[in-house]
């Protein structure tokens, strides 16, 4: 085997234990989502949704707002579902015609968790600080964006862009489950809140914050360079820093299901 051929392998190896890891970790997160707001919301109780810390949860009164958030919370667990399915090679090949379909699901429910989030945060005042909520606006915005443009390659047939632009929204779209777990992945790591506050304002929030969207998107960047120019220190390079993130993300969901869901399951 050549030099070529080994950093390549590597490089898909690494790749696929990231996706391994991460699609554990959010099924983890979906289970979460049904048994605790699935299980409140269809036998109405919904008042119960505030038995876990939550900014504004169920609010007496405000149907409108009681509204939104339950068919955001429930329809998180369908994109993510979604995202992860369309990420899955076999099933691309084995089934064309149901990716087609769970692709346009999942772009339309990202628009929707975008545009439905965005408004929880700016309308119904829910944020801890200015600058977290900053942060999430931003995710939404390139949620929006990277949808529409992961369309438009589809509907044009330009497969490569489409499958790039496709990867970026899942990148942004998991954003919300990346600040969980780089919140609680500090944690476990640190042993304590490092730089953190309860508003999210410490140093460790605000760079978790912007970098539960943007570290993962320049680490993808980082691979599809390496992928598209086969150079060996470009893919050692990408596969080390997509096994040292394997290990982040092992630990965050790690510590996400100890510490944010599995207390109140
Ligand atoms: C696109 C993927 C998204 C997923 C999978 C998702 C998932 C969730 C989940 C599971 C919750 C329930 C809160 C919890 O138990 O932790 C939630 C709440 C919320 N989400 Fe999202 N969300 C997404 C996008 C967004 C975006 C883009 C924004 C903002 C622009 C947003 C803003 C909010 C707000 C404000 C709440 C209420 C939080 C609270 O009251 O504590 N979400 N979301």
């Amino acid at each position: 085997m050549s030099r070529n051929q080994v950093s390549a392998r590597a490089h898909r190896w690494s790749a696929n234990l990231w996706f391994a890891v991460a699609a554990a970790g959010q099924a983890v997160f979906i289970y979460f989502i049904v048994a605790f707001y699935g299980t409140r919301t269809a036998s109405g109780r919904w008042a119960a949704w505030n038995d876990k810390p939550l900014i504004t949860g169920y609010v007496k009164g405000d149907h409108a707002g009681n509204a939104v958030f339950a068919a955001h919370v429930l329809l998180a667990a369908v994109v993510t579902l979604a995202g992860l399915a369309q990420l899955v090679p076999a099933f691309r090949r084995a089934a064309p015609a149901l990716h087609r379909w769970t692709g346009r699901t999942f772009l339309t429910l990202a628009c929707f968790l975008a545009l439905s989030g965005a408004w929880m945060a700016a309308a119904r005042g829910t944020y801890l600080s200015l600058i977290s909520a900053i942060a999430i606006l931003g995710d939404a915005a390139l949620i929006l964006v990277f949808a529409v443009l992961a369309w438009r390659t589809a509907l044009a047939r330009r497969f490569e862009q489409h499958r790039r632009w496709a990867m970026r929204t899942f990148m942004v779209v998991s954003g919300v489950w990346f600040l969980r777990v780089g919140l609680m992945g500090w944690i476990v790591l640190n042993g304590r809140p490092l730089g953190m506050t309860d508003h999210m304002t410490g140093p460790a929030d605000v760079v978790l914050a912007f970098g539960s969207y943007l570290i993962p998107l320049a680490i993808l960047e980082l691979h599809f360079a390496a992928r598209s120019r086969e150079k060996p220190a470009l893919e050692w390079a990408a596969s080390g820093v997509i096994l040292v993130s394997t290990l982040y993300v092992a630990a965050g969901a790690f510590g996400a299901f100890r510490m944010m869901w599995g207390p109140y399951l």
